[in-house]
C-alpha cells in the first residue's frame, strides 16, 4: 500500500519542499487566480459572484479591523498585505517565496514594512503582535502539524492579541475546477503551472463549524463564517483552564 506523505515525517518534509518550490514558481503568475484572469477566467457571471464574495470577506476584515501591531504569515504577492498596511501600526510580513515577496513589497510600495523570508515551520517570531493574519494558507498546513502551527501564532500573540483568517472552502456546486488541479488524494493536490511544470501542495478543506471546533479543542475562541467558495473569521486564545475554572 502506498504511504501517505501524512504517515511519514520524510514525506511530509519532501512534500513541503514541493509546496515552498511551487509557490517561488507560480509567484509571477499567483495574481491571474486572484483576479480571475487567463486560464482562471470562467466568464463574467462567475467573475461577479467570486467578486460579491470577496467583498463580503473584506467587510468582514474592515469590522475585525487588524490594527496595531499586525504579522501576517504566507503573505505571498500581497493582496491583503496592502489592504492590512492602511490600518496596522506596524506590519511585518513572513513567507518563503523571496519572488512572491518582491512582488508584495512594489505592490505595498511601504518602506515601513518589514519582510522576512523564512518557513513558517521553522520560523520563530522575536517580538509579539496584536493581530496574526493568514489568508489562503491554513489548508497548505498538514493536519499533523495544525497543532503545532497553531502554538506559532498563539506565540506570536500579545495578551489579548486575536488570528484573522481567510481561506478557500470546498464548495460542491461548483462546476468549474480551478485549472491548475490535475488531481487530488488524501489532502494533497498535484497543480500544474503555464509551463507545464508539476508539483505537489498540501490541501486541507475546513467547514466554519468544524474548524471552530478543532480549534476549541486546542483552547481556541474561533468566531468562522463562510461563503460558499471562503471561510473567514478571527480565532483567540481562550484562557488557560486554571484561570477560566476561576472565574
Ligand atoms: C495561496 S498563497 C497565499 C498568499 C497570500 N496570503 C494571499 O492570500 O494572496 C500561499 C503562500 O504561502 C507561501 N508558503 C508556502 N509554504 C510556505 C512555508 N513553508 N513557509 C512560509 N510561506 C510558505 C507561498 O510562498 C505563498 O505565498
Amino acid at each position: 500500500m502506498q504511504r501517505r506523505p501524512e504517515d511519514s515525517a520524510d514525506l511530509l518534509i519532501d512534500l513541503l519542499a514541493d509546496q515552498r518550490s511551487f509557490y517561488r514558481a507560480r509567484a509571477p503568475e499567483y495574481d491571474q487566480w486572484w483576479q480571475r484572469r487567463g486560464r482562471y477566467d470562467h466568464g463574467p457571471e462567475d467573475t461577479a459572484e467570486w467578486d460579491r464574495q470577496i467583498q463580503l470577506v473584506i467587510d468582514a476584515v474592515d469590522t475585525f479591523g487588524p490594527l496595531g501591531d499586525v504579522l501576517e504569515l504566507a503573505g505571498g504577492t500581497g493582496w491583503w498585505s496592502q489592504h492590512l498596511a492602511e490600518t496596522a501600526r506596524s506590519l511585518t510580513v513572513v513567507d518563503s517565496s523571496r519572488e512572491a515577496l518582491r512582488i508584495n513589497q512594489e505592490r505595498v510600495d511601504r518602506p515601513d514594512v518589514i519582510y522576512i523570508v523564512a518557513d513558517i515551520f521553522g520560523w520563530r517570531p522575536n517580538r509579539r503582535y496584536d493581530t496574526v493574519f493568514f489568508s489562503f494558507w491554513l489548508s497548505h498546513v498538514p493536519r499533523r502539524l495544525f497543532e503545532k502551527f497553531w502554538a506559532l501564532v498563539g506565540s506570536c500573540l500579545k495578551p489579548g492579541g486575536q488570528a484573522f483568517l481567510i481561506d478557500n472552502r470546498r464548495d460542491p456546486t461548483r462546476t468549474t475546477q480551478d485549472p491548475y488541479v490535475i488531481d487530488e488524494a488524501d489532502d494533497v493536490q498535484r497543480r500544474r503551472l503555464s509551463d507545464g511544470s508539476e508539483h505537489r501542495v498540501v490541501k486541507v478543506f475546513y467547514e466554519p463549524g468544524q474548524l471552530a471546533d478543532r480549534l476549541r479543542r486546542l483552547g481556541w475562541i474561533a468566531d468562522l463564517a463562510g461563503t460558499p467558495r471562503f471561510i473567514y473569521g478571527s480565532a483567540a486564545p481562550g484562557l488557560p483552564a486554571q484561570q477560566s475554572e476561576n472565574r
